[in-house]
């Protein structure tokens, strides 16, 4: 039985006309899926993270983040020349120490792992910008980013000095870069001006400026080995706002900022877009640690493609506003990227 047809189906010429906007032209094939791609990564574009841990015999694979170690000085300087050859746009340090003290006086001694992290890294490559973190969680016995006060609150003025003291070792150890992560008010300025009272003035400051109180940074906690019992929300911000991480984009630019960083990433995409907006420097976003755990046990799981989800997240990171993504994918996604030619 045929079912009868109207008279603009019985003319393929008529219903063309009708739709003369089909964008799906553009999308059926590959080569011109690539060719009209608004967003591409490049590896030059990524910062990957590693962790040093002092005293370590072996590289020790962290539970939380499957595929992400804590390094010996052999195996990070092996990582710190496998990113380079990838071609991977700079490495960014962590460290834990042997010992730990309510100021985290580890944190500048220039013969300390952090310190000494940096100069495993620059020796391996000397060409790659070795990013280290400021910041005193790390450091301290009590897991806070600074120094406490007598009623436990984090005293943001007497911590200002300490991370002046770190910034100044890990630039004198030969970091590029610095990444202050700590959240205190007025950071950014007092570092830069200790930087350039003790000849730094080349020191490239990446600000986290819009960095929340997040649930996204518990496997970090591993990875760094963090004494912290409660929380950091009386420094870090809260995930419910947008103005005030724009507030802090600008008083970090006012500071002297290099970089502005949106951390986490995939959760905070339109903190990022609007970073983006009132910045006029490069603006990093940073897919954190339980971001990548999201991502690689559900792919453990078998519930979704990894690498196709891998490439999905930096890629909408990269459209969101991003020029630099921190990530711990980078070495790895690097070498597919150059596979396909991208690169
Ligand atoms: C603080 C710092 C943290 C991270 C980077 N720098 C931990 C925190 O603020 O609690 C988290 C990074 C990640 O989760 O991947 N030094």
């Amino acid at each position: 039985m045929t079912i009868a047809q109207s008279p603009l189906e019985q003319t393929g010429q008529l219903s063309a006309e009708r739709i003369v906007q089909r964008p799906r032209r553009l999308r059926r094939t590959a080569a011109i899926r690539a060719m009209v791609a608004e967003t591409r990564l490049d590896p030059a574009d990524f910062v990957l993270p590693l962790f040093a841990v002092e005293g370590l015999d072996e590289p020790r694979e962290l539970a939380a983040m499957p595929g992400v170690r804590q390094h010996t000085k052999a195996s990070l300087q092996r990582a710190v020349h496998e990113a380079a050859q990838a071609g991977v746009g700079a490495v960014m340090l962590f460290a834990t120490p042997a010992h730990r003290d309510p100021q985290g006086s580890e944190a500048w001694n220039p013969e300390g792992i952090l310190a000494n992290a940096v100069r495993w890294a620059v020796e391996a490559e000397p060409g790659l910008p070795v990013v280290a973190d400021v910041c005193l969680d790390e450091f301290t016995d009590h897991g806070h980013c600074g120094v406490l006060a007598p009623d436990g609150s984090v005293d943001n003025d007497a911590t200002l000095p300490l991370y002046a003291k770190m910034s100044c070792t890990l630039a004198d150890a030969g970091a590029a870069m610095l990444g202050p992560s700590g959240m205190m008010d007025g950071q950014i300025g007092v570092i830069r001006e200790a930087l350039d009272r003790a000849g730094h003035c080349d020191t490239v400051l990446m600000a986290y400026s819009a960095k929340y109180a997040s649930g996204f940074f518990g496997p970090f906690r591993e990875a760094v080995d963090c004494q912290l019992t409660g929380d950091r929300r009386a420094y870090q911000q809260d995930p419910a706002n947008v103005i005030e991480g724009l507030r802090e984009v600008e008083l970090d630019l006012a500071q002297g900022a290099d970089i502005v960083m949106v951390k986490p990433a995939l959760a905070y995409l339109d903190v990022l877009t609007k970073a983006r907006e009132i910045s006029n420097v490069p603006v990093a976003a940073y897919v954190v640690s339980g971001e990548y755990a999201m991502i690689e046990f559900a792919a453990r799981a078998g519930a979704i493609d990894r690498k196709r989800c891998i490439l999905e997240a930096l890629t909408a990171v990269k459209r969101a506003g991003a020029s630099l993504i921190v990530n711990y994918w980078a070495t790895e996604v690097a070498g597919w990227l150059r596979s396909q030619g991208r690169s």
